[in-house]
């Protein structure tokens, strides 16, 4: 573990306190490890923007019975299998999928791939989560 520091922040008091409730909230047990995430999430969405190395996981609900979603569902990953890492396939219900893939590599080839698949017509709700390897957030 890297050598802790510690140093003073100023902060208005009614921001403070805005602050202090979004820590409970959240069920954070201190301001440092609030603060901790939020310079963690800085740094990630900075990954993403730079087009630096990231982790993340693309989300997709979608109809197996409408035409041609599945098929393109399914082939649209197979050009870009340098940044997927796994994919998982849940059931939902009788016509509901729902669809994980795990992605790491450049930010711009991931998002690239989330674009592609949340774009495909009877996706129903496609989100991606950005995340980061880990390497570069402490
Ligand atoms: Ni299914």
């Amino acid at each position: 573990m890297s050598e802790l520091v510690r140093f003073g922040v100023s902060l208005e008091k009614p921001l403070l306190e805005r602050f202090d409730a979004l820590i409970r909230e959240r069920q954070y047990t201190n301001r440092s490890e609030a603060l901790r995430d939020l310079i963690r999430r800085e740094l990630v969405q900075r990954e993403w923007r730079e087009g630096g190395e990231v982790a993340g996981a693309i989300t997709l609900i979608y109809d197996h019975q409408q035409r041609d979603v599945l098929s393109r569902v399914t082939d649209t990953p197979h050009e870009f299998q340098k940044v997927i890492i796994s994919t998982q396939h849940i059931h939902l219900d009788h016509h509901n999928c729902l669809e994980i893939i795990a992605a790491r590599g450049n930010a711009e080839e991931v998002q690239r791939l989330a674009d592609a698949l949340t774009s495909i017509k009877g996706v129903r709700n496609g989100t991606i989560s950005m995340s980061s390897t880990g390497r570069e957030i402490g």
